[in-house]
């Protein structure tokens, strides 16, 4: 597309909004559609809020925040998309809906706009298939909040022209984004590679082998800046508990996905995490989480981090054994996407693969169970 090309953003919820403001900062003139008014409104709203923030706080002059406002329009029909070079679909994540959007959309843009998809879950290629030109389409898959997100994930679909991956790396590269290139496959790289952080924790918690707090201290302790029960409070179960539910069904049962009934019951009883105010913990006035005392030895806090970590590392070496993404993407998509403080399979070398093995092979003899086996990424 040319550089100087028009913007389509539809759904003007928070990743709209977000996406909106990265091309507008661009320099791109964006056009926001929602089928939404008072979303439509409310993107507008946030974004004038945010950026007299920025101005206030001296990130941006007035001047710059006045052109950047100037150059997003919100529009009421998808027929004045007719002059974007590129359309971003940040709608809600449903197959159906998404696919009747890209029908339509395909047939309201020029034949050569690129349109993509932010979908976190979702396949490229089922919705792809929906759209006249279906060789247009593709994953660009930002990361919550997009404009201080650097990761995105670039998705061809099975149908996706020759060069255009290519092309749209270029073109988060001119947006000041980081973009690796993920294989159309659950999760992508980050909320695939990701799902043992939370999974594994929730069978340590499960197992009784450790409380909320003393697993959260545990992986602290390795660097990373949540531990996993916070994040998943901050995330909101509701939201974590689908995207594995999503992973789940879409392996076909896959038990290394399989979902928590711990978790469930949060959902269930309506702790849904920092948001009500309840999650897996209690939060205080200032929304910080009530933790309970770490009773246990740092040895047997090391123990428990040693077993999350193998298991994420096996995964990781899953992903790249499977092609999901290069060995260098999928560090780099862990530590932008997640904040991992190391790439993960720049981890299993400096600790050592056969160490990870031999961690992993004593939990397949302890349980018997396919979630445990080494990945052959990581074996051979
Ligand atoms: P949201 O719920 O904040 O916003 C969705 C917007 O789409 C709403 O304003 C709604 O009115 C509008 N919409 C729904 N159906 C529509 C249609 N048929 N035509 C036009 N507009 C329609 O959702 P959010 O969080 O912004 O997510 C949007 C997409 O981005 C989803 O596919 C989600 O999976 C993906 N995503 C979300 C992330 C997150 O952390 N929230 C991160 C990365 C991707």
């Amino acid at each position: 597309m040319e550089s100087n090309a028009a913007v389509g953003i539809i759904g003007s919820g928070a990743m709209g909004s977000g996406i909106a403001q990265v091309a507008a900062e661009a320099g791109h003139e964006v056009l926001v559609y929602d089928n939404n008014d008072a979303a439509l409104r409310r993107s507008d709203e946030t974004l004038r809020g945010l950026f007299a923030g920025l101005v206030a706080k001296g990130k941006r002059t007035d001047a710059e925040a006045q052109a950047v406002l100037g150059r997003i329009q919100y529009v009421g029909s998808l027929l004045s998309l007719d002059r974007c070079g590129l359309v971003v679909e940040a709608i809600v994540e449903d197959l159906s809906v998404k696919r009747s959007l890209f029908e339509e959309l395909s047939h309201a843009v020029r034949g050569d706009c690129i349109l993509a998809t932010n979908t976190s879950s979702l396949s490229v290629t089922a919705i792809a298939a929906s759209a006249k030109n279906p060789g247009r389409v593709i994953g660009l898959h930002f990361f919550n909040p997009a404009p201080l997100m650097a990761l995105v994930e670039v998705v061809p679909a099975a149908q996706t022209a020759d060069g255009l991956a290519t092309e749209c790396t270029a073109l988060m590269q001119a947006w000041g984004k980081t973009p690796v290139r993920a294989r159309d496959t659950p999760g992508f790289i980050v909320n695939r590679v990701a799902r043992p952080y939370y999974s594994e924790s929730l069978r340590i918690l499960d197992e009784g082998l450790a409380t909320s707090a003393e697993i959260d201290a545990a992986m602290e302790g390795l660097g990373f800046r949540m531990g996993p029960f916070y994040l998943m409070d901050f995330i909101g179960h509701d939201v974590n508990f689908r995207v594995t539910e999503s992973m789940f069904d879409a392996f076909w049962g896959e038990p290394r996905y399989r979902p928590s009934f711990t978790q469930q019951a949060w959902l269930n009883a309506g702790y849904l995490g920092r948001k009500v105010g309840r999650g897996c913990y209690r939060f205080d006035e200032s929304r910080q989480p009530i933790r309970a005392a770490v009773a246990q030895t740092d040895e047997a806090l090391e123990r428990i981090s040693d077993r999350i970590l193998a298991v994420l590392i096996n995964e990781a070496y899953d992903a790249l054994h499977y092609g999901v993404a290069s060995r260098a993407d999928i560090d780099l998509a862990m530590r932008l996407g997640v904040n991992y403080p190391k790439g993960l399979l720049e981890w299993g070398e400096l600790i050592g693969r056969e160490t990870i093995v031999g961690r992993l092979d004593e939990l397949f003899d302890r349980y018997h169970e396919g979630r445990y086996r080494v990945s052959p990424g990581l074996r051979d």
